[in-house]
């Protein structure tokens, strides 16, 4: 079952397929007074595209960039970023769109320095003819400027997004699916043509840090629990359910720490930006988790006087660590800002054991208290009869 869960919960979490809106072939024409642009590529991403014509002699690139913001009233934005080969939002001299005075499109520019937008201001790089307009009635907007890149620009980073609100003057943060992460690339200005991003590895790494934590914190540990509290119950799966706990939390653990990883190599990747209590929640986690594996080899015997204290520390770590992992991937999926069925998924899933805990729950009460009442008769028949306790292991 535990199994079937990951399944269903990484299938949830493959990337949507591309927007099919083949773009440059539908916005052929725009207001009169905008010339026709030499160029244009239907981005990778987002499905937004771009328009442009860039004279090498003056050095200006005239753009129309075309998206429909994520929800109505919400904002588009396309920036062009000189910092480094890596592209990606921090160094963007961006120009952002939205209907920042009530109603009307405007467009205003940021000097990005980071993960946040900070205020507007002026850009690297001469603008003028800023304008922003509805075009077309499936709600996008075309973003018009010009930009002076001065003599000798031939290749471009650039950088795309969509945002779905504007609040106080401001354009709210985007998501942080894998369209908006990945919504960048190369504009070549020579060729005329716009390439993928060459970096999509900082997708990756998320989508792999998310998928690794949410199967092991997030499902494996709690199925081992749940076989650990229940299993153990049914005289027919002793000792098969110690193995089958001690694998699934082993398991879990490895996946776990390997997921651990990936967190902090992001978290040392993305400078400047500090999730202080997914990360303290994470080292809690991780340190309880690791006392747990520790503890198993030095577990009394059944009978050791002091077994009941064992026990008593490894359930009360144990369900701990359960959830503060469980946590743990809620608030990761909030960093992320996860698509939302991600979110249903993995609540689906966390439901689907809920009710497996449930249903095992009522049903091993049963089989105890069969057995004590079975114990009890046995006791009164033959008085004096040695069988009158609870094995231990049902007193936990
Ligand atoms: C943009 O911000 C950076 C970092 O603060 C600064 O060095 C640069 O001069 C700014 N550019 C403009 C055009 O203001």
């Amino acid at each position: 079952m535990g199994v079937a869960v990951v399944i269903l919960l990484a299938l949830a979490l493959l990337p949507p397929p591309p927007s099919a809106t083949a773009a440059c072939s539908t916005e052929a024409s725009f207001p009169s007074n905008r010339a026709a642009y030499a160029a244009c590529a239907d981005l990778p991403h987002l499905g937004a595209s771009l328009h442009w014509t860039h004279d090498a002699a003056s050095g200006d690139l005239s753009v129309a960039f075309v998206a429909r913001p994520a929800a109505p009233g919400g904002w588009v934005a396309w920036g062009i970023n000189p910092s480094g080969a890596g592209g990606g939002m921090p160094g963007t001299q961006a120009l952002v769109a939205a209907p920042f005075d009530g109603n009307a499109w405007s467009v205003r520019t940021y000097n990005i320095t980071g993960y946040a937008l900070g205020p507007p201001g002026p850009i690297a790089f001469p603008a003028s003819d800023l304008a922003a307009e509805l075009a077309a009635a499936d709600g996008r907007v075309a973003v018009f400027g010009r930009i002076n890149l001065g003599p000798g620009a031939g290749t471009l980073n650039h950088v795309w997004q969509v945002g779905a609100a504007v609040s106080g003057g401001s354009p709210a943060p985007h998501a942080m699916g894998g369209d908006n992460l990945a919504a960048k690339g190369q504009l070549d200005l020579v060729r005329a043509t716009a390439s993928a991003g060459a970096d999509d590895s900082a997708t990756e790494k998320r989508n792999i840090h998310g998928i690794l934590n949410a199967a092991s914190w997030g499902i494996l540990l709690p199925v081992g629990a749940i076989v650990a509290r229940y299993l153990k119950t049914f005289r027919a799966a002793d000792p098969a359910w110690f193995y089958l706990h001690v694998t699934c939390q082993l398991l879990g653990y490895a996946a776990g720490v390997a997921g651990w990883a990936t967190g902090i190599n992001l978290g040392n990747e993305s400078e400047g930006v500090v999730y202080a209590t997914h990360r303290a929640v994470a080292v809690a986690a991780f340190a309880l988790a690791t006392l747990q594996v520790f503890a198993l080899f030095v577990r009394p015997g059944k009978t050791h006087k002091c077994r009941a204290y064992w026990n008593a520390y490894h359930h009360s770590l144990g369900y701990a660590v359960v959830v503060l992992g469980v946590v743990n991937v809620f608030k990761g999926m909030a960093i992320l800002r996860v698509e939302q069925r991600w979110r249903t998924a993995y609540i689906v899933a966390l439901f689907v054991l809920g009710a497996v805990a449930l249903v095992l729950e009522v049903v091993t009460w049963g089989v105890v208290v069969r057995r004590r009442r079975m114990a009890e008769n046995k006791t009164f028949n033959n008085s004096g009869g040695s069988n009158g306790h609870m094995p231990p292991h049902y007193s936990m």
